[in-house]
């Protein structure tokens, strides 16, 4: 807690505190009766550890009325002092001996201070690119009360932010990424800040749970600390941005054509790997020029190809497309480290090969083992015809969950593989699981919470922490390790759309069943061979507490394999925060262990999310993730 109190001194600069306070006493035009309205009467009940965020939090929903009132952020600063005032006898209906300004380090004229020169709705807006905004009215403007529209629409503010705060303007900022909150609630929901649903989802003002013993109606605070959080995420990450950019130019080397050859033995990693670097030539033999009949699969990274070594081995080529030379080494790098990377459960690379041709530019290629029987997505979404029977239902989940435990725990170093999905757990002929496509892993520096540069995933499977916060852990695969088996046992996707074409989540309807005392409802439908309620139900409860919003509920890979290889039960599950996805104690964590570097930009929207590319993310370790580093400073 303290160090939150530090971080709020040290982002508000108080140094323009006036010396004259006679004259800060014009008339105050925000108008703080909107929180009654908003509470219904209801009283806030906070104790002394949170109400100065709790005030920090209404203040921000006064001044979006008051934006959307007027179009100005801010009061004028000749009325700093009568602000206080209002704000005062608010809250001392409430609470009389809370001083809001002594109680927490306000000074007068802070109440005025804003973000950098944005004070109207027309700065901010010029600010920022239109599609952005665009994205951020068409994700914001409807209900906020469920998860899944607020994850959404917080998500694509997560972007906003990103836009404004950026270069050297960052470091002399005070409020600045509550802007685009502020922002949103005033003109991008149309039920405006004073909804119940907004004021919960972008002000973390929760007037409809109960408090204790239910005498009392509660007031939540939590985005104070995620705000503070984004900031210092943003300010380092525009460091980063910085530092590689610079290391890039020095790094500018490609490896253009490249002999058939062995790596073995690498410097920095202590493994008998063998990878072979194939030229362009033979690839295209292999794959019989790239032939169309060869293409196996399509995705925005490009294309992946079917192809037969000279030794008769059947292989998968996947091919990126809009490469550039730059990145070659730091994926030469990344691949040598994943080839050296071996468990029955993961899919294994035998080589690759970059090369830069006439016709078609850069390019770049990994060779993999070939996994007859296709993706558990197609088996349980495609037109495969018969329906996995539960043993092998349960093989699967039980050979991913082995697979991901040893990319946390047993690889040297660890990996984080970020894009677990249906369509990624592939299987061989005798249906063992496969975890494939380490294209987005992330390698993990030992002891460290890894901030990402870029949130790279799927809608759906990623992590709320992950996909708002780019914080990364082994636990946001876990997440969705948890979605996979959530689909594996339900039969149904990820993302549902429900009658109002909303997208609610699979992980939120599990939850909702099991919560019913009906978890068996979860279960598909017709499933083969289905086994004893208490197995399924086990199940179940495992992909539930998996796919938890809060971070430090879920269990380690470790723990999974454990309980499903053995008798051991399950833990209760925690009941879920207040819908903002990640609780309060998650984020303290993660601001107190923080230690990587991190930019909070994650894709617009649906589309981005799912064709995120592969080589853009090997691309973008380029742009200032720590991944690359971590590796080349070994
Ligand atoms: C306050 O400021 C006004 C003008 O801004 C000035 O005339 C007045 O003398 C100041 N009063 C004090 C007490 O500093
Ligand atoms: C400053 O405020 C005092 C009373 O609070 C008023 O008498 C005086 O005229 C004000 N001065 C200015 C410059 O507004
Ligand atoms: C306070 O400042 C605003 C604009 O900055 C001005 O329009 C208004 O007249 C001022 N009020 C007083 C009482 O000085
Ligand atoms: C303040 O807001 C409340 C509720 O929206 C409204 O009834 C009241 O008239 C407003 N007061 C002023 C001075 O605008
Ligand atoms: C704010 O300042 C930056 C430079 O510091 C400038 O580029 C930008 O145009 C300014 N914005 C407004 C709205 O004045
Ligand atoms: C921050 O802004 C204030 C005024 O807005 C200015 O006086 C100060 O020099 C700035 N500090 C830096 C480090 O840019
Ligand atoms: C939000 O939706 C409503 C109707 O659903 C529409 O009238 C309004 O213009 C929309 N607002 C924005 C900012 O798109």
């Amino acid at each position: 807690m303290s160090l939150l109190f530090f971080f709020f001194f040290f982002i508000f600069p108080l140094s323009s505190f006036a010396a004259n306070d006679t004259n800060l006493t014009a008339p105050c035009p925000l108008n703080f009766t909107v929180l009654t309205v908003v509470s219904g009467g209801s009283p806030p009940s906070f104790d002394s550890g949170t109400r100065c965020q709790y005030t920090r939090q209404a203040l921000r929903l006064v001044q979006s009325d008051y934006l959307r009132r007027t179009g100005f952020f801010l009061s004028p600063v000749n009325s700093s002092e009568t602000c206080w005032d209002d704000f005062q006898s608010f809250i001392n209906q409430y609470d009389s001996n809370f001083d809001i300004r002594s109680s927490c380090g306000f000074q007068t004229t802070w109440i005025s201070e804003g973000c950098i020169n944005i004070t109207t709705k027309q700065d901010f807006e010029a600010l920022v690119p239109s599609a952005t905004l665009q994205n951020v009215e068409s994700s914001c403007n409807q209900s906020l009360e469920n998860s899944s529209p607020c994850a959404l629409c917080t998500t694509s503010l997560s972007t906003l932010q990103a836009s404004y705060l950026t270069g050297p303007s960052v470091g002399n900022v005070s409020d600045c990424a509550s802007y685009s909150l502020i922002y949103a609630a005033a003109f991008a929901n149309q039920g405006g800040p004073t909804d119940r649903g907004t004021a919960r989802c972008l002000f973390s003002l929760d007037f409809t749970s109960s408090g204790s013993s239910g005498k009392k109606r509660t007031i939540v605070i939590v985005v104070v600390v995620i705000v503070m959080v984004l900031v210092l995420l943003l300010l380092i990450a525009g460091f980063w941005v910085y530092r590689r950019l610079k290391e890039e130019k020095n790094n500018n080397k490609s490896f253009g054509k490249t002999e058939m050859g062995v790596i073995s033995g690498l410097d920095s990693i202590n493994q008998s790997t063998t990878l072979i670097r194939f030229t362009f030539d033979e690839i295209k033999k292999i794959t019989r020029n790239f032939s169309r009949d060869s293409i196996i699969g399509r995705g925005g990274y490009g294309n992946v190809y079917k192809g037969v070594l000279p030794d008769g081995t059947e292989v998968a080529l996947k091919r990126f497309k809009n490469c550039s030379a730059a990145g070659d080494a730091s994926f030469t790098h990344e691949v040598e480290v994943i080839a050296s990377v071996r468990h029955v459960n993961l899919v294994a690379l035998r080589g690759y090969c970059t090369a830069t041709t006439q016709l078609e530019g850069h390019q770049r290629i990994i060779v993999c083992d070939l996994m007859k029987n296709g993706s558990v997505h197609d088996h349980l979404f495609g037109n495969m015809g018969k329906k996995l029977s539960w043993p092998m239902r349960q093989q699967i989940a039980l050979g991913t969950a082995r697979g991901l435990a040893y990319l946390h725990y047993g690889a040297q170093p660890s990996i984080i593989h970020r894009d677990i999905k249906a369509s990624n757990i592939l299987l061989d002929e005798k249906f063992e699981a496969k975890v494939a496509d380490f294209g987005l892993a992330k390698f993990n520096p030992e002891g460290m919470t890894h901030m990402s540069t870029r949130v790279a995933g799927t809608m759906g499977y990623v992590a709320p922490e992950y996909a708002l916060y780019g914080q990364l852990t082994e636990r946001s695969d876990v997440f969705s390790y948890g979605v996979v088996l959530l689909e594996l046992l339900s039969g149904k996707k990820a993302l549902q759309t429900n009658d109002e074409s909303q997208p609610t989540a699979l992980t939120d309807l599990a939850w909702s069943l099991v919560r019913a005392g009906r978890p068996l409802d979860v279960i598909e439908d017709g499933m083969p061979e289905a086994g004893s309620p208490e197995v399924l139900e086990k199940y179940v409860l495992i992909a539930v507490l998996c796919s938890h919003p809060q971070l430090y509920a879920r269990p380690t890979m470790d723990q999974v394999v454990k309980m499903l290889e053995t008798d051991q039960s399950v833990p209760s599950i925690p009941e879920r925060p207040i819908p903002l996805v990640a609780g309060r104690i998650d984020i303290e964590r993660s601001a107190g262990s923080f230690g990587g570097s991190g930019q909070l930009s994650s894709p617009t929207g649906y589309q981005a999310y799912a064709f995120e590319s592969d080589c853009r993310s090997f691309n973008s370790k380029e742009e200032g993730s720590s991944g690359s580093r971590v590796l080349s400073t070994d």
